[in-house]
């Protein structure tokens, strides 16, 4: 039995959905409303050509905000189905949702939602105590599924100082690329400046001096091109927070889907429990890139994401929000 969706339950779903991070903030997704089935779709014209050539980048955001989909329809009190990748001649169709019935809200979704929507990038130092091994298990539960594994690579491990230098040398690779340097260039904003509906805006990430250097392990992206970013920080805080790595065991697009529906929900369970994330993605941009690190690691399968995981300084609320392009922006019905 199914049960055609609304377009109210849709567009309350996707007000949640639309608050999944994507890389640059470039929101790659596009939502379908046709005769009560809801479809998620690849937007191609929001790719990156230079720092997202295949398209991995965007899948997995797409993955993240596929999952928002489903919780913000199941918070409204929507039982779904969800099928991915449904129509093998139709590669950018990521999923079609079909409404089995509706009903009472499901509570935990009702929380999921509202963590969802609280939820921000923390590129702020974090607090130097180790978040406790249970936490971390927990995260790495809510993370995994079939063919999804997550690893946390202990702090003072050689598996993470080999990950920190997988991670400076693809930061570096990157960062030496003028044209990946510009493109990013051209999706950062200044809110004084720009009317904003996507993009990084200057006040989502810290200024660094360059007689100030941030002393981390395992280096962030680098959004200082052209643009000085204008949260504040704390110095000399030497950095090690965790990094959680989602592992897929292949490498395709169908494992991209998963490993962007696994990092969502790692970063809802933290968000329930008080830790801040941040995606780090220089390491796993590219699939030369992941395979050099599934190599360098020694891990079974594909590294798909990698995020920083830890405890805020200060409160998340106090994170200038990045805006979005609103929920009827991106859904076309009919
Ligand atoms: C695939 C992907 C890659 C990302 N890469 C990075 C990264 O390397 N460094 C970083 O600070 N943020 C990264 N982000 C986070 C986005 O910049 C962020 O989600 C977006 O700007 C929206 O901001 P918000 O998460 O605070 O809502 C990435 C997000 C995704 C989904």
């Amino acid at each position: 039995m199914t049960s055609a969706l609304d377009r109210d339950s849709v567009l309350a779903a996707l007000s949640v959905a639309v608050r999944a991070p994507s890389i640059h903030n470039t929101q790659p997704w596009a939502w379908r409303l046709r005769d009560g089935v809801l479809e998620v779709r690849a937007d191609r014209s929001r790719q990156l050509a230079v720092a997202d050539p295949d398209g991995h980048s965007l899948i997995l955001s797409c993955g993240a905000a596929l999952h928002l989909t489903e919780i913000g329809l199941r918070a409204s009190g929507w039982d779904v189905e969800v099928q991915l990748l449904p129509d093998a001649a139709d590669a950018d169709l990521l999923a079609r949702i079909t409404g089995r019935r509706f009903g009472e809200p499901d509570p935990e979704c009702v929380e999921l939602a509202e963590a969802a929507l609280r939820r921000r990038s923390d590129r702020r130092p974090f607090r130097p105590d180790e978040p406790p091994a249970e936490l971390l298990d927990l995260l790495a539960a809510a993370g995994s599924m079939e063919h999804v594994s997550v690893e946390f690579p202990p702090r003072h491990s050689d598996e993470r100082i080999n990950l920190a230098v997988a991670v400076s040398w693809a930061d570096r690779i990157e960062r030496e690329d003028e044209a990946y340097l510009a493109e990013m260039n051209r999706w950062l904003r200044d809110p004084d400046v720009h009317a904003m509906v996507d993009g990084v805006p200057v006040d989502a990430f810290p200024h660094v001096p360059d007689d100030q250097p941030r002393h981390l392990d395992v280096p962030q992206r680098d959004y200082e091109v052209g643009w000085t970013g204008r949260q504040l920080i704390e110095r000399g805080v030497d950095e090690r927070p965790m990094i959680g790595a989602v592992i897929t065991a292949t490498d395709a697009a169908y494992d991209h889907l998963l490993g962007g529906i696994s990092m969502m929900r790692m970063m809802l369970a933290a968000e329930q429990h008080g830790l801040s994330t941040c995606v780090l993605s220089q390491a796993v941009d590219f699939a030369a890139f992941r395979t050099r690190v599934q190599g360098l690691m020694g891990w079974v399968g594909y590294p798909q994401m990698m995020m920083r995981v830890g405890y805020p300084t200060a409160p998340t609320a106090e994170l200038a929000v990045t805006p979005r392009r609103s929920a009827e922006a991106v859904l076309q019905v009919g």
